[in-house]
């Protein structure tokens, strides 16, 4: 099948390049001329395990190709994917000019009948803006689809190709037949994967997923600070609910608060939304203020040992995306914690394996980047954990200590044992495990 991608960004570009792997002809259109040329030279702009191999099989065997020419792509493609960003405008509802811009764009090469599907984020309702503003351009018929994309920045790749489900707004019957020949290759095991449902109700799923993964995170951030309080693990209680069924494992890890580029402004957007139809999500509303709280829980570990004035006093950082294995400092907590820590006067030395280039966008020179875990330790008053990134697990822990000027590790991910970092000669602070 004939596919355009429009947006390669971290959607458009794994969407792409997935759609290839099966066997569709695939463009990826961007409008960032620069990003379009790197990726032809199979220069992949952000890390992702997996994709960049990906990318460069099936450009080389020619079902993907990179353009900056969307009205071609456009012409070329049967199927349409508007993948391009959503970003949160003032007031908190999602921006939505880039969608609507490409959906004109797709009216005005509209050459034949095509199916038009939004893979970008988008309130409820977007679908149709989208349809009238393609009409406004056009006399072709098309259909209109919406296909949130639920893949997890990391295991992207993972994500797609072997979804826990695909789910597909549709009110045509031939655009649902060609949604599910698009998708049939990624949902052969494991039953009827696919779920086909009204358009608003797909709008809906998506920020219903991300805004209940973000109440299980608030809510264990929560009763890690109540597990404080009252001398309890929360890593006890984690897995006292986990087990469960009703509840499950996954999800339910306190830490430094949510980031990443969806859950903050999922959630703040489908918050609007509602508000403008006279409705307080007042659970959303909470999960928000708590996680802004949240942010700050590490800066206030290290400044309740170090004193509120750092002036003097190292800080090393172990980790600086919003997760493990990406690149990825949209909405990291770890920029309010090292914000909080400089303008307390500490020097920050901090360390990631990916996310160093994306840090220094935004924090210039003001912070050291170290070259590895060790130097990030080294001479530091604290050493905080802010990313759960494998090759912090299991280090040298009798050299971290060594390195420290004094043993004080605030672990934001929970990521050892208390006991035995007390043993190991560390003042360890965790989140929630017993004792502030
Ligand atoms: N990143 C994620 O993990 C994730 C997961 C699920 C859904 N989403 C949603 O998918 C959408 C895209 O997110 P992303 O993270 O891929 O964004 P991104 O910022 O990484 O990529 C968006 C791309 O669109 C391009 N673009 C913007 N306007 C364009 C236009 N008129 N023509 C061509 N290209 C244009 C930009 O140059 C950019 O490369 C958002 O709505 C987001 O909420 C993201």
């Amino acid at each position: 099948m004939h596919v355009a991608v429009i947006g390669s960004g971290y959607v458009g570009l794994v969407a792409g390049a997935c759609l290839a792997e099966t066997g569709n002809d695939v463009v990826c259109v961007d409008k960032d001329a620069d990003k379009i040329a790197r990726l032809q030279r199979n220069e992949i702009p952000i890390y992702e395990p997996g994709l960049e191999p990906m990318v460069e099989r099936n450009q080389a065997e020619g079902r993907l190709t990179f353009t900056t020419d969307i009205g071609a792509a456009i012409r070329g493609a049967k199927v349409l994917f508007i993948a391009v960003g959503t970003p949160p405008g003032e007031d908190g509802s999602a921006d939505l000019q880039h969608v609507l811009g490409v959906a004109r764009e797709i009216g005005r090469h509209m050459n034949e009948p095509k199916v038009v599907v939004t893979k970008s984020t988008v309130p409820v309702g977007t679908a149709e803006k989208v349809r009238a503003a393609v009409k406004s351009q056009t006399d072709v018929p098309f259909a209109v689809c919406s296909n949130p994309e639920f893949l997890k920045e990391g295991a992207a790749i993972e994500d797609f190709m072997k979804p826990d489900r695909v789910v597909i707004g549709v009110d045509d019957e031939d655009a649902r037949a060609v949604m599910g020949e698009l998708y049939a290759p990624f949902t052969r095991q494991g039953g009827n994967r696919i779920l086909f449902m009204d358009i608003a109700s797909a709008e809906v799923t998506k920020y219903a997923a991300n805004a209940m993964l973000a109440t299980r995170i608030s809510f264990m951030n929560q009763m890690a600070l109540f597990c404080e309080l009252v001398g309890a693990d929360v890593s006890n209680v984690r897995l006292g609910i986990g087990s469960d069924q009703r509840i499950g494992r996954a999800f339910l890890y306190p830490g430094p608060g949510y980031g990443g580029s969806c859950f903050p402004k999922d959630v703040k957007a489908i918050i609007k939304t509602a508000d403008d139809l006279g409705l307080s999500l007042d659970v959303l509303k909470s999960v928000e203020a708590v996680n802004e709280c949240q942010k700050l829980v590490v800066l206030h570990k290290v400044q309740r040992y170090l004193g509120s004035d750092l002036s003097g006093k190292t800080v090393g950082l172990w980790g600086l995306a919003f997760k493990a294995e990406t690149d990825d400092m949209r909405e990291s907590p770890t920029v309010p914690l090292i914000e909080g820590l400089l303008a307390a006067g500490a020097k920050v030395q901090a360390h990631d394996p990916k996310a160093t280039d994306s840090a220094r966008h935004i924090f210039e020179d003001r912070v050291m980047y170290a070259a590895d875990p060790y130097s990030a330790a080294h001479g530091a008053d604290a050493l905080c954990v802010m990313t759960e990134w494998l090759l912090y697990r299991n280090p040298d822990f009798d050299r971290v200590r060594r390195l420290l000027r004094r043993p004080l590790l605030v672990d934001g991910r929970n990521l050892y044992e208390p006991e035995r970092m007390k043993a190991l000669g560390f003042e360890y602070h965790g989140i929630g495990r017993g004792g502030r």
